[in-house]
């Protein structure tokens, strides 16, 4: 059984919504055709307890250490909605050794975001390819929520991604489409990597199972197939 990680952005957790349920219902059915890691991202309660608790003088390890909570949180409930007994995993290692077609889990240690822990799970796990979810149609060539005329990239290389936004972990809270320590694991180990609009569902499955689908592709250096 192939296996594919999808880090799967906080933003895209509002339980008010139904988006969730769709998440469900789509993780449920790729589970049957491949062996699937979700990692969690921590959405609005880590970015407001972070951002509670930087006002009032908490140090950025500590305040990461709340986003790990956060993002632990939302995969927990993910997990309990899949019916997957046990604790969540809290290290790459322990879910690359879990059984079954399908494993939640949230952070892991400071210092970087979940689309660094996903990329790691790609690596441990030889997945076939990363599939960063989020809530923007992909990656743009600057913020397009700052940014009215930002263009949309349908490809982009790793090696411009780095250019553009480093390797280095900025600080707890801070978005970006794909965090630094994950560009540097995407380029040294050649992590076939794309990134989707999570909100549309039928666009996250299309790219999972490898149709054409509205995102963008993220070119590894030297590289020919394209
Ligand atoms: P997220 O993965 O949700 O990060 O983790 P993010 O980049 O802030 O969110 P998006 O990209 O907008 O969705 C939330 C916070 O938890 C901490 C970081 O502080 C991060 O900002 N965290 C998460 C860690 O320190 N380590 C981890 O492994 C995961």
């Amino acid at each position: 059984m192939k296996t594919i990680v999808i880090a799967l952005g906080g933003s895209l957790l509002d339980i008010r919504g139904e988006t969730i349920d769709r998440f469900i219902e789509l993780i449920r059915e790729v589970g049957k055709d491949y062996k699937v890691f979700v990692v969690v991202g921590g959405g609005k309660i880590a970015k407001e307890y972070i951002g509670f608790g930087r006002k009032h003088g908490i140090d950025e390890e500590k305040l990461d250490e709340i986003g790990i909570a956060a993002t632990r949180l939302n995969a927990k409930l993910i997990s309990t909605l899949l019916g997957i007994e046990g604790e969540i995993p809290h290290s790459v290692e322990e879910a690359v050794s879990k059984k079954g077609s399908v494993v939640i889990m949230g952070g892991t240690k400071p210092g970087h975001s979940t689309d660094a822990v996903a990329a790691e799970l790609a690596v441990k796990s030889d997945a076939e390819k990363l599939i960063i979810a989020t809530d923007v149609r992909g990656v743009y060539d600057k913020d397009p929520k700052k940014f009215k005329d930002a263009c949309f990239l349908k490809e982009i290389s790793i090696n411009k991604l780095i250019e553009l936004h480093g390797t280095k972990w900025k600080r707890a809270g801070d978005s970006a489409v794909i965090d630094g320590p994950a560009l540097q694991v995407i380029r040294d180990f050649r992590i076939r990597t794309v990134v989707v609009n999570g909100k549309d569902v039928e666009n996250l499955k299309k790219a999972i199972y490898g149709e054409d689908f509205d995102g963008t592709r993220i070119k590894l250096a030297n590289e020919i197939d394209v």
